[in-house]
């Protein structure tokens, strides 16, 4: 598994080959693994994601001329476009870029408009990723992240303090009022750019991660709580990649989220958050749509809340059942997940000291998430794989990952 420092290297390697001089600054933005509260942070209910060992690093440079160059290193493409010119026109100007360039170019106009002083510079540019595409592991908000960050360093760092001393290759941290603003316009470039209506729980969790913790988030004040990991010899985490893709631009997502407005207004409350309990549902209001999405949401910010208690309390068997609960809403009224998925928490869940398992993220395949002991790990790790091929004809992978500390501006070179 990669360091963020040894990415860097890749990334700035990539960046001489391609452009003949080195990159004067690079970021990192992690991916997430959400633990519990699926499909509630939009509408504005609670989650439990946390920042994990996978990054996306961002490597670049002035322009050395007068367009910028966005490479994807990971799928060795390219593209010279004028930056100025998009942010001219706008989020208009999305379909004239290749789908994988709408994340990093809308994110470096949105967060331009925001830290900028002036005209949009032009830059060259490097993007890898350790965080797998399609898994639910939020790719798009790690490369939404690191490009937005990228942009704070060209605007001067204006809201960042000095860059740290020590050893670490993080070494630049923006408070965490301008995190969020941050967040909210790597939102609004998925949103503009890529046309997915995102709630906004992946950039957070890319930007606010803390090593160890895990963050409890109020998405109605979009507060953010870190709370304490179970240490390594009692729990870990891994994370199942069902290797069925995971699109969520492809239009299910955007109706789970119409069917929760609908339900809300239904409702005749601004959000679906409002309701504090199934028993004060009005249920002759809701057509069967609405009424999946009530009863998915109103229980799920329960389990969140519940299941944060149980971190805090150290009550791992508590958390994993009601991860194994959130799993079966989300497969049997919310009906995001699929055939693998419900297999590998299937078969997770039947291997001794797993605490829980559940999909994570959007769904519609992508990963699930296990919490066990070591030992019960490693069974699932020596396991699971062959029984799931054999019972669903596809191949998984299995691996650990950690929580870690969110974005930040890294040093590159020498
Ligand atoms: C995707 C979205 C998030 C969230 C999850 C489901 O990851 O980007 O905003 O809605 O799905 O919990």
């Amino acid at each position: 598994m990669s360091t963020v420092g040894a990415i860097v290297d890749r990334a700035a390697g990539e960046f001489v080959g391609r452009f003949g001089v080195g990159p004067t600054l690079a970021s990192a933005a992690p991916g997430r693994v959400n633990l519990i509260g699926e499909h509630t942070d939009y509408n504005q209910g609670f989650v439990l994601p946390l920042a994990i060992d996978r990054w996306c690093v961002c490597v670049a440079g002035p322009a050395a001329g007068g367009r910028s160059r966005l490479c994807a290193a990971d799928i060795d493409e390219m593209v010279e476009v004028s930056l100025r010119g998009l942010a001219e026109r706008a989020a208009a100007a999305a379909g004239e870029l290749p789908a994988w360039a709408r994340y990093l170019a809308g994110s470096l106009v949105e967060r331009w408009g925001s830290v900028g002083d002036g005209a949009m510079p032009e830059l060259d540019l490097v993007a890898t990723s350790t965080v797998p595409v399609g898994g639910g592991l939020s790719s798009s908000a790690a490369i939404e992240t690191a490009a937005a960050v990228v942009v704070e360093v060209m605007a001067g760092g204006r809201e960042s303090p000095p860059p740290c001393a020590g050893g670490s290759p993080v070494c630049r941290q923006v408070a965490p009022w301008d995190r969020l603003s941050r967040a909210l316009d790597c939102q609004r470039a998925e949103h503009r750019w890529a046309g997915v209506p995102c709630g906004l729980m992946d950039q957070l969790a890319s930007s606010f991660g803390v090593g160890a913790h895990a963050l409890l988030i109020d998405c109605r004040s979009n507060g953010v709580t870190p709370a304490p990991m179970p240490r390594e010899s009692e729990a870990v985490l891994l994370v199942i990649n069902s290797g069925v893709r995971h699109e969520l631009a492809g239009g299910e997502y955007a109706k789970r989220r119409a069917a929760c407005e609908s339900a809300a207004a239904a409702l005749g409350v601004g959000s679906l958050r409002e309701i504090g309990s199934l028993g004060a549902v009005e249920w002759a209001r809701l057509d069967d749509e609405q009424g999946r999405c009530v009863r998915h949401v109103v229980g799920e910010n329960a389990r969140t809340l519940a299941a944060a208690g149980a971190l805090r309390a150290g009550d791992l068997g508590g958390f994993g059942r009601l991860m194994r609960e959130s799993h079966a809403s989300l497969a049997g009224d919310y009906r995001v997940s699929c055939r693998e998925l419900d297999e590998i928490v299937r078969l997770a869940s039947a291997t001794t000291g797993v605490f829980g398992a559940r999909m994570t993220g959007g769904g519609f395949g992508g990963c699930a998430v296990v919490l066990a002991t070591p030992e019960g790990a490693e069974a699932v790790a020596r396991g699971l794989p062959g029984a799931y091929l054999r019972a669903t004809g596809v191949s998984c992978t299995v691996e650990r990952v950690r929580a870690v500390d969110g974005a930040a501006a890294v040093a590159v070179g020498g």
